[in-house]
């Protein structure tokens, strides 16, 4: 039986669960906040309905998620005995260093241990196990059941087994993959975030309304959504966190976050999921 843990069930967390179960995998979720838990349950549920019935899937919702089970610790998941464990916790380095040494210690001894972080060294979430050929970041993203992509990054002691067993198993999970190196923000976030911080330049600049700057990039340039309402989206503390990594990690100046970005973030201004960013959720 194949058998994949997810340790954070946040938006990100759930779906790759969901992603996984909709694939034939049974599936471990662990959060030790109960009520996020609910949540993910909730929201897996809502998205199988959605893909069922626009018939982007076959099976019944009810039967993908009854592979998913919900759990409150990491003992508790490592009793499933799990081939691989993704860790989609906070983007915070203290949290994922002291997570990959839990899971490290508890997992059997094969087990390969994926982060989901979107800009943490890998290398370094390795070297908090006494298993870094078998860690590695599989970047997913939002949301996880529509987006195609899985980046895979390789640490310093990434075995290539590891690699290729990843890559495949995003393959399994309908996902194309693009290798990257280890550095701060990968590819795709590399590029992404100095073009939403840019916005945030621009708007602050009065280049023009947060409409005109979205309305302008999704028209001109075929983009789904504008850099400010993405921004929304992917949540500005994260977007934030990321720009942080970014300029420390490559030590230049053009990574600095515009300090628009920082007083929404201090005003508890965090796009979608506190109902005010650059736009209104009410
Ligand atoms: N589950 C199932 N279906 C979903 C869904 C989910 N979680 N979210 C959206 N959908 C479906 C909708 O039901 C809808 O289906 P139909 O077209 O059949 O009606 C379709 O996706 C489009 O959704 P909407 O009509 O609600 O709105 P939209 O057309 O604006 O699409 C979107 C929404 C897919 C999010 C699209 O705007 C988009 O692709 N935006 C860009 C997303 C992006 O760039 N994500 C990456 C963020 S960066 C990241 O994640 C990494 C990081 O580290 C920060």
């Amino acid at each position: 039986m194949k058998v994949i843990g997810v340790v954070g069930s946040g938006q990100m967390g759930a779906g790759i669960a969901q992603v996984a179960a909709q694939n034939g995998y049974q599936v471990i979720v662990e959060d030790i906040i109960s009520a996020a838990l609910e949540k993910a349950s909730i929201a897996i549920d809502k998205s199988l309905g959605k893909l069922f019935e626009k018939k982007a899937i076959e099976e019944d919702p009810k039967t993908i998620a009854s592979r998913i089970r919900f759990v409150s610790s990491i003992s508790d998941l490592a009793k499933a005995s799990p081939t691989l464990v993704v860790e989609a916790a906070s983007e915070n380095i203290e949290l994922k260093l002291g997570l990959f040494s839990e899971l490290d210690r508890e997992m059997p001894k094969n087990c390969i241990l994926a982060s989901n972080t979107s800009s943490i060294s890998i290398t370094k979430i390795a070297a908090a196990t006494r298993r870094p050929e078998l860690v590695v970041g599989m970047h997913f993203f939002n949301p996880v059941p529509i987006m195609k992509l899985v980046e895979v990054i390789s640490g310093l002691a990434t075995s290539d087994a590891t690699r290729s067993t990843v890559i495949d198993i995003a393959s399994q999970l309908g996902k194309t993959t693009v290798q990257s190196k280890d550095v701060p923000g990968f590819i795709v976030n590399r590029l992404l975030l100095p073009m939403i911080n840019e916005a945030v330049f621009a708007l602050s600049e009065g280049l023009g309304s947060a409409q005109d700057i979205d309305t302008g990039m999704k028209l001109g340039t075929n983009q789904p959504m504008g850099p400010l309402a993405l921004a929304d989206f992917i949540g500005l503390d994260t977007c934030l966190s990321i720009m942080e990594v970014l300029y420390k990690g490559l030590g230049d100046s053009k990574y600095r976050a515009a300090p628009l970005l920082r007083q929404y973030v201090d005003a508890g201004w965090l796009g979608k999921k506190t109902k005010r960013g650059f736009y209104r959720y009410d």
